[in-house]
């Protein structure tokens, strides 16, 4: 991106209720330093009028009133170019449809399908088209084409339904276009190493122990590590999330898998960030047969310790690599963490109480307390990604 101007960003809307908060992420764009330009579907049309647009970006708002298609590609390859970020909000389960399966039969699916620069959509419809499995395999196949999401909150919809579909915070979706807008390569030329999800323990061919790590935490600092330069290995436990695209990915399953996953690609990796949960026992003994009910008697199991992985690597740990563990606490949480620090021989522990609303498993949003030898930054409840973002620049200042 030219760095002598300002930064250039076209603001796609479509044709949800959420259409007039774009109004407000607009003036954010700008607050922050951002030229903006608008185009709207003609459904989005029906929600706030252009002029409005108009006089808050000082273009004009480009809709579909062209009756010459052959306008738009003048008109709309030169916005693609123009455009040093394209930011879709709110997006409808319509224009993902489209860009999912490259259609450009309008203004903004056209210019979207053009441009080369990074693409952010901030979904917002009801739940049931935002659950649809459609809607879903759309996103997914368009995040595995790096396309990157403000993901939807949940609460009160227009449509009168409660649930999972209302437009992520418009200062959410600014600060991760500024982030975006903003992308350095600070990390360019380091190799990090990322553990995400949970362990499976077997207990028998058909059963297995595990917890409640959904892998957010881990590949949302994969995504970041990657968005920053570094060439990124993510260890991946069994999880329900698409593999980030451009990063290389090496599936685990028992606390053991890790560790030998952990011991093969350590090495040579600059950064190793252990944000999975792997199990800290597993049975002593894995039946050949599906387990038989005893009769009504209670059924003992009897478990082994597993490998602490963190402190296994911490003893090998190399001159220049700096480790990072997390601390999954439901009390004590600093204390418990600070311990673990010194423990695991860890340069940055990310402490969770994974009791506090919004923090922990399986939420999208965490609360953590970083700490290193030289101090500790609590931080406040924020998306995984500006977690992520946060534990790499502590990453950076302690390498300085
Ligand atoms: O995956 P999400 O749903 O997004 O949830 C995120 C999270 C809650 C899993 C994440 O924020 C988190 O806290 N991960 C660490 C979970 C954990 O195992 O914490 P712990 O305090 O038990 O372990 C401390 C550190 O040692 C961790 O870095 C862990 O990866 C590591 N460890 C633990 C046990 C073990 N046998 N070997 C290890 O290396």
């Amino acid at each position: 991106m030219d760095t002598t101007r300002k930064p250039h960003v076209v603001l796609g809307v479509t044709g949800g209720i959420a259409a007039y908060k774009a109004c407000e992420l607009l003036r954010l764009l700008q607050k922050g330093g951002a030229e903006v330009q608008v185009i709207m579907t003609r459904n989005a049309c029906e929600f706030v009028n252009p002029l409005t647009f108009e006089t808050l970006s000082g273009y004009p708002a480009i809709t579909d009133t062209f009756d010459r298609p052959e306008r738009w590609s003048v008109e709309h390859i030169a916005l693609a170019k123009w455009a040093d970020l394209f930011v879709i909000a709110p997006a409808t389960a319509n224009i993902m449809a489209k860009m999912a399966s490259g259609i450009a039969d309008d203004m903004l699916s056209t210019t979207v399908l053009a441009t080369q620069a990074p693409v952010l959509i901030a979904p917002a419809m009801n739940s049931g088209m935002y659950l649809n499995p459609v809607t879903q395999r759309n996103m997914d196949d368009l995040r595995s084409l790096g396309v990157h999401f403000e993901d939807p909150s949940t609460g009160y919809l227009a449509c009168g339904d409660t649930g999972v579909g209302k437009l992520a915070p418009v200062e959410a979706i600014a600060e991760h276009c500024f982030r975006l807008l903003h992308r350095c390569e600070d990390l360019a030329g380091l190799r990090v190493l990322v553990t995400a999800g949970p362990t499976r323990e077997m207990l028998d061919p058909v059963r297995y122990i595990s917890n409640r790590s959904s892998g957010k935490m881990g590949y949302a600092i994969a995504e970041a590590a990657r968005d920053r330069g570094a060439e990124v290995v993510l260890l991946s436990g069994p999880v329900n999330l698409s593999t980030p695209s451009g990063v290389t990915l090496v599936p685990f399953t028992s606390t053991e898998d890790l560790l030998h996953a952990v011991l093969e690609n350590a090495p040579g990796c600059d950064v190793i960030i252990q944000a999975a949960a792997p199990a800290d026992y597993r049975p002593q003994a894995v039946a050949e047969q599906k387990i038989k009910k005893q009769g009504g008697e209670p059924f003992v199991l009897t478990m082994v310790e597993n490998p602490d992985v963190a402190a296994t690597i911490g003893r090998q740990k190399q001159p220049g690599q700096t480790f990072v563990g997390f601390a999954a606490e439901t009390e004590k949480v600093l204390d418990h963490a600070a311990g673990k620090l010194l423990k695991k021989n860890l340069d940055l522990i990310v402490a969770n109480d994974v009791t506090a609303p919004g923090a922990g498993f399986d939420v999208d949003t965490n609360i953590v307390t970083l700490i290193s030898k030289d101090g500790q930054q609590a931080l406040p409840l924020q998306s995984k990604r500006a977690v992520a973002d946060a534990i790499l620049d502590e990453v950076l200042r302690l390498r300085a």
